[in-house]
């Protein structure tokens, strides 16, 4: 059969409330044309992000009532704890309550002025929060990462000779730490090859540096790697994912994205004494170790929903419907970054919309033209989110794809919306941010329509 399924039926279903074009536009204005500002249920179809907007399965909501709430040494700890030492292989695993605290603990204890972190690409807030410390946050990606229109199967991968350039200008004692985002979210959600994780361990190890990964999207990336690296088709996926893994010093995840959760995040670690102080700074700001911010019934989705994401059968339905929007917009015209990611289709707006200067923010003009049209949530990757200094210079909108949330007939509309929006592209204006805050500005910046 050619159509691949989705792998589970729906036991309970939201609403989605309907808005007309006149209330879209009063909506759009009274937030700032800015779609972090809208009311969720203004909104038809969210694809703002993929981070917590998952449908949880039933074994998930039974794990729910399971959870045992003790402050110490909760069942459901160490049913989490077992998990993720069986999908990772790592020994200590601390919770937190979602990817940046993890990140914050990380990069207070091996950040600070002076140091220097390569990634292939920061992620907004692991930037931010190496940015805080006082260290440099530097974006290495392989050089194919700066053409969206040219596909590569691991465009995700990091410049292992721009990395070993980077050792030597910087100094190995200025680096505390390499990091590798899997797959690279802020590129276009491309993943990393095992090669190149490789090559990046053995760099490390010549300069007997750490290696971490920010592994928030890891079993998305083990599928690609399946897919597509030579020599890796008959694996298990879980063995993939154990090798990623097996090649890291430490690890930050966001559990809202892989671990099909809605709330969550760990830290792994070897080192014993980075592991010492990051559980006090642990307890210190997030809760005790065995739940780190989180209520014992979150560890319990978090275990299932760590094994649940491994199930061949759903990654198998998740990276084709993913592909499947893309190649709608690409028959539309619509030019997206090549090849479509594993959790969103980014769109190149800079492309889309020439018109606009990248001054004007043609990616947020894009993003208000969505919600007009259509009532569709999409996020500006651009100059808004990044002021000057964009991954790799792109202006990309990126529709996020919430997990086991939305059907193939949700994703034809959202192809026609965009189908609308590039038909009226000569139209769209350009906007001038009013209002700009100091941090994560995207968030809450407020814009006006030129
Ligand atoms: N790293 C990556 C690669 C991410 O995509 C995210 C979150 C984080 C770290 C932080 O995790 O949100 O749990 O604190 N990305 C979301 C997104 C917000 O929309 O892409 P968090």
């Amino acid at each position: 059969m050619k159509t691949i399924i989705e792998p589970f039926r729906i036991k309970s279903v939201e609403p989605i409330r309907m808005t007309t074009r006149e209330q879209r536009e009063a909506i759009l204005r009274e937030a700032g044309f800015n779609l972090f500002l809208v009311h969720s249920d203004d909104v038809i179809i969210d694809l703002l992000t993929d981070s917590g907007t998952g449908a949880m399965s039933s074994e998930q909501w039974a794990g729910i009532m399971r959870g045992d709430e003790s402050y110490a040494g909760s069942p459901s700890f160490y049913r989490f704890q077992r998990r993720l030492q069986e999908v990772t292989g790592f020994e200590h695993i601390l919770p937190t309550h979602q990817g940046r605290a993890s990140e914050r603990i990380l990069f207070e204890l091996v950040g600070g002025p002076g140091k220097v972190i390569p990634n292939n690409a920061h992620f907004d807030t692991t930037r931010a929060n190496v940015e805080h410390s006082g260290a440099a946050a530097v974006n290495l990606p392989i050089p194919e990462a700066a053409d969206p229109a040219r596909p590569h199967p691991f465009k995700g991968n990091l410049d292992v000779a721009a990395l070993e350039r980077l050792i030597a200008e910087a100094g190995r004692e200025r680096i505390p730490l390499v990091m590798v985002t899997v797959t690279n979210n802020s590129g276009g959600g491309q993943p990393v090859s095992l090669e190149n994780l490789r090559a990046v361990r053995a760099v490390c190890d010549r300069h007997r540096l750490p290696l971490f990964l920010d592994a928030c999207r890891f079993a998305e990336n083990a599928w690609f790697i399946k897919q597509r690296e030579p020599g890796q088709s008959g694996r298990p996926v879980r063995d993939i994912v154990r090798e990623m893994f097996g090649l890291a010093d430490g690890a930050t995840i966001s559990a809202k994205k892989d671990g099909l959760v809605n709330i969550g995040g760990l830290l792994l670690l070897r080192d014993a004494e980075l592991l010492y102080r990051a559980s006090n700074l642990l307890i210190l700001t997030e809760g005790f170790i065995t739940y780190g911010g989180l209520a014992g019934r979150d560890l319990e989705a978090m275990a299932q929903g760590f094994e649940e994401v491994l199930h061949e059968d759903y990654l198998a339905y998740r990276l084709r419907s993913v592909e499947y929007v893309g190649e709608g917009l690409t028959r539309a015209g619509i030019p997206i970054v090549q090849p479509p990611g594993g959790h969103a289709i980014y769109i190149d707006a800079a492309a889309l919309c020439p018109q606009i200067p990248r001054a004007q923010f043609p990616g947020q003009a894009v993003v208000c033209g969505l919600y007009r049209i259509g009532g569709v949530r999409a996020v500006e990757i651009g100059s808004a989110m990044f002021g000057e200094r964009p991954p790799p210079g792109l202006e990309l909108v990126r529709l996020a794809m919430p997990r086991r949330v939305y059907t193939q007939s949700h994703m034809d509309y959202v192809v026609e919306v965009c189908a609308a929006l590039a038909a009226a592209r000569d139209r769209l204006r350009g906007l001038r941010m009013v209002h700009e805050p100091p941090v994560l500005r995207h968030f809450t910046a407020r814009f006006e329509e030129l």
